[in-house]
């Protein structure tokens, strides 16, 4: 099928973008070089979808640059680039994406990257995962395997594994050390401030912030709240998280109460109706909302644009609702990943380790065709501690090593 874009004549944009990135990569360069003389992919179809913009255009280049044949649709309507989607076309791959697709638009690209007959699947939230399984069973005997990308595509897969549901092996690259600990705490941390701080052009500094889930992400986001000087307030439905939020110097309370004193709130909980009708109308005028959780279900922006009684462009990307109280509260992004949906995501030496994950995930599922009895499949330690020593590598870091008396002493 013929790739479908905004506009191929972008392409020179977006190539600007990759190669930027690309300098900032060594490990995914480096894998470049090893898939290139050793074409572990070739012959094989691979549907990729995760937000399209430079860092995984790279990706894609690299597996491309393995042999792979590379299908590629959208992640989410509102993070392609279509600079960097025409720039890929460019190179010779097939992509179906644009920025501010409909639903109906996304759910197509989707299914177009899904009719090619894919043998490997990386997905970031679990649609192309989801969507095969439903609409397209006879082609689930084609996938060799695939890889999940973040929190909340893995929990749709342990769902539908406890169903008996899942049919191939996907691996859980999330919950990889070298992904979780450094892509959602530090690489969500930095770019979900980039994005708001983008769009909105205000300080931070002496501001309340409500962060809402003091997860992986969560600790990334409060954490760089706090650097930029604001007072930081944490919402939590776990006790243990909530008390690691309190003993980190943060503020924890109820939503509904946060509501009242925040200026920027912030959702990355992966939970729905997080900032709900009560809490929008408990904020002050002029309060800013956004998440930085996979779906849009975390400020429920439907409740309220149902129960402003105005609304406008207030700056691009940026809707301001009246409520019946005279207050406005803004929204970024309509609600969508903030830093994605309002910025470039995260930092590519951060996406330079997630992304080696995927390409080493990928590689193990090909060596180990056909031999791979379970469908939920962690990241093996030697893939984890691959990426690590590559990376402490090239920052030039040289660590100890244990001696045989001291293995023997901890054994
Ligand atoms: P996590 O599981 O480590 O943390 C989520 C936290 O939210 C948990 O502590 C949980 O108790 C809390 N929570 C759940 N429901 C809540 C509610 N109603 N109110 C307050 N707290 C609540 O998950 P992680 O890795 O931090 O991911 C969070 C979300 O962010 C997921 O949807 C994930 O897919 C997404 N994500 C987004 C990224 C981005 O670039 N914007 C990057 C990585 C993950």
């Amino acid at each position: 099928m013929a790739s479908e874009i905004r506009n191929p004549q972008l392409w020179q944009d977006g190539r600007l973008k990759i190669d930027w990135v690309r300098h900032h990569m060594p490990l995914l360069n480096s894998l470049e070089e090893e898939f290139k003389a050793s074409q572990p992919f070739k012959g094989l179809k691979v549907a990729l979808s995760v937000h399209l913009e430079a860092k995984t255009a790279y990706l894609c280049e690299v597996l491309a640059a393995g042999g792979a044949e590379m299908y590629v649709p959208g992640s989410n309507p509102l993070s392609t680039q279509d600079d960097v989607a025409a720039s890929l076309v460019k190179a010779g791959l097939e992509v179906h994406a644009w920025y501010d697709a409909t639903e109906e638009e996304y759910n197509a690209h989707i299914r177009a990257a899904l009719a090619a007959g894919p043998n490997i699947i990386i997905d970031d939230g679990g649609d192309l995962v989801n969507l095969i399984h439903n609409e397209y069973p006879h082609l689930i005997d084609n996938v060799i395997g695939g890889c999940e990308e973040t929190t909340t595509g893995i929990l749709r897969l342990i769902s539908m594994n406890k169903e008996n549901k899942l049919k191939f092996p996907m691996v859980l690259v999330n919950d990889a050390d070298c992904k979780h600990l450094f892509d959602n705490r530090y690489g969500t941390g930095q770019s979900v401030w980039d994005g708001i701080n983008r769009t909105t052009n205000l300080i931070v500094a002496g501001k309340n912030v409500v962060v809402a889930g003091y997860g992986w992400c969560g600790k990334g986001v409060a954490m760089r709240a706090k650097g930029l000087g604001a007072s930081v307030i944490v919402t939590e439905v776990d006790p243990i998280k909530a008390m690691e939020a309190v003993m980190d110097g943060f503020k924890v309370m109820k939503m509904t109460e946060a509501a009242k004193i925040g200026d920027f709130f912030v959702t990355v909980t992966g939970c729905c109706d997080v900032i709900c009708e009560d809490s929008f109308m408990n904020m002050k005028d002029g309060a800013i909302c956004c998440n930085a959780g996979h779906f849009d279900v975390e400020v429920d922006v439907a409740k309220l644009r149902e129960i402003a009684v105005e609304s406008h462009l207030a700056r691009n990307n940026i809707m301001s609702y009246k409520l019946s109280n005279g207050n406005r509260i803004n929204v970024i992004a309509e609600g969508r990943l903030v830093n994605l949906a309002a910025g470039d995501g995260h930092p590519a030496e951060i996406m330079d380790m997630s992304f080696a994950i995927q390409a080493l995930s990928a590689l193990y599922l090909v060596r180990n065709r056909g031999k791979l009895t379970e469908k939920i499949i962690n990241v093996p330690k030697e893939i984890d501690h691959e990426v690590a020593t590559r990376k402490l590598r090239y920052w030039g870091i040289e660590i100890d090593s244990l001696t045989e008396k001291q293995k023997e002493y901890l054994d």
